[in-house]
C-alpha cells in the first residue's frame, strides 16, 4: 500500500519542537518530504538531521516577509513543488492587559498573524502553480473563547488566525487549495510549561472533561487528516482538540 503522503511535499513552521515537530514527524512517517522551519538555523538543521533524509532545514523568522519569501523559494527549489503548509509557529505572552507594551503587542501579532499571512501567501503561489494544496493554521481555544495561559495579545492573534483562515479558504478554493484551522486546548509542550508551573497545570487539569493534557502527536493526527486527501471537501473550518475543554 502506498503511504498517504508519498510524493507530497510539506513545509511546517516552528518545527524545532512541540506540535510543529510532531506534525513533521507524522508527515514524514506518511511518506512526505518535509521542510522544517524554525528561527535558529543551527537548531533546525540539527532537527532535520535527526528526522532523516526526507527532512530539509528551512530557517526563517516567519514574521519577516523577505525571509519567508526566500524560504519558500528554497523549499520549492529543493522539492520542485509544495503541497502542504502547516502554519504552526507561534508565541504566547501572558502579560496582563493594562501592562502590555506596544512592542509586545506588535511582536505577538507579527509572529502569530502576519507570519501566518506571509507563509500562506508565499505558499499559495506555488500551490496554485502545482494545481492545489492544503494549508493548516494553528489557532487555539483562545481564538474562540479566551486564553487561559496567554493574555489579550494572544487571544486577539488567535482569533485573527480564524478570520484569515476563512478569508483565505474562500479566495484560494478556486485553485484547489483548502485552508483550515486547528484549535488546541492544553497541550503538553514547552510553550505551556514555560508559561505555567507544574502546580498550575495540575490545578487546572480537573476542569478538562478528559482530565489530562493533550499530546503533540494527538494534534499532529488532526493536522495530518486535514492535510490529506481524506479532507478534500473541508475548507474554512476550525477544529477543536481540547479534551472537551471547549464545547461549542
Ligand atoms: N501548547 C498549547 O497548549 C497550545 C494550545 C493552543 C495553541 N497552541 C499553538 O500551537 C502552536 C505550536 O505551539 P507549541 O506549544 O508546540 O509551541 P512551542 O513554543 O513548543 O514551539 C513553537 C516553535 O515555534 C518557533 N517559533 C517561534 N517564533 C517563530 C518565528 N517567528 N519564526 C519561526 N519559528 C518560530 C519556536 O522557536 C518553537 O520552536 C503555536 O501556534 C501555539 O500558539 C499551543
Amino acid at each position: 500500500m502506498t503511504a498517504e503522503f508519498e510524493g507530497r511535499t510539506a513545509l511546517v513552521t516552528g518545527a524545532a519542537r512541540g506540535m510543529g515537530r510532531a506534525t513533521a514527524e507524522r508527515l514524514l512517517a506518511g511518506g512526505a518530504r518535509v521542510a522544517v522551519n524554525d528561527l535558529d538555523a543551527d537548531r533546525i538543521q540539527a532537527v532535520a538531521d535527526e528526522l532523516g533524509p526526507n527532512a530539509f532545514a528551512a530557517p526563517a523568522d516567519v514574521s519577516n516577509r523577505a525571509e519567508v519569501d526566500a524560504m519558500a523559494a528554497a523549499v520549492v527549489s529543493q522539492f520542485q513543488r509544495l503541497d502542504i503548509l502547516v502554519n504552526n509557529a507561534g508565541i504566547v505572552s501572558p502579560t496582563a492587559f493594562e501592562r502590555i507594551t506596544e512592542h509586545e503587542w506588535r511582536r505577538v501579532m507579527d509572529v502569530n498573524v502576519n507570519g501566518t499571512f506571509y507563509c500562506t501567501q508565499a505558499a499559495a503561489a506555488h500551490m496554485r502553480a502545482g494545481g492545489g494544496g492544503r494549508i493548516v493554521n494553528f489557532s487555539s481555544t483562545a481564538g474562540k473563547n479566551v486564553s487561559t495561559v496567554g493574555g489579550a495579545s494572544y487571544t486577539t492573534s488567535k482569533a485573527a488566525v480564524l478570520g484569515l483562515t476563512r478569508a483565505a479558504a474562500k479566495e484560494l478554493a478556486p485553485y484547489g487549495i483548502t485552508v483550515n484551522a486547528v484549535c488546541p486546548g492544553m497541550i503538553d509542550t514547552d510553550m505551556l510549561r514555560v508559561a505555567w508551573s507544574e502546580e498550575q497545570i495540575q490545578a487546572y487539569i480537573p476542569s478538562i472533561p478528559l482530565a489530562r493534557m493533550g499530546q503533540p502527536a494527538e494534534v499532529a493526527e488532526l493536522v495530518c487528516f486535514l492535510a490529506s486527501d481524506r479532507a478534500a471537501y473541508i475548507t474554512g473550518a476550525a477544529f477543536d482538540i481540547t479534551g472537551g475543554e471547549l464545547m461549542v
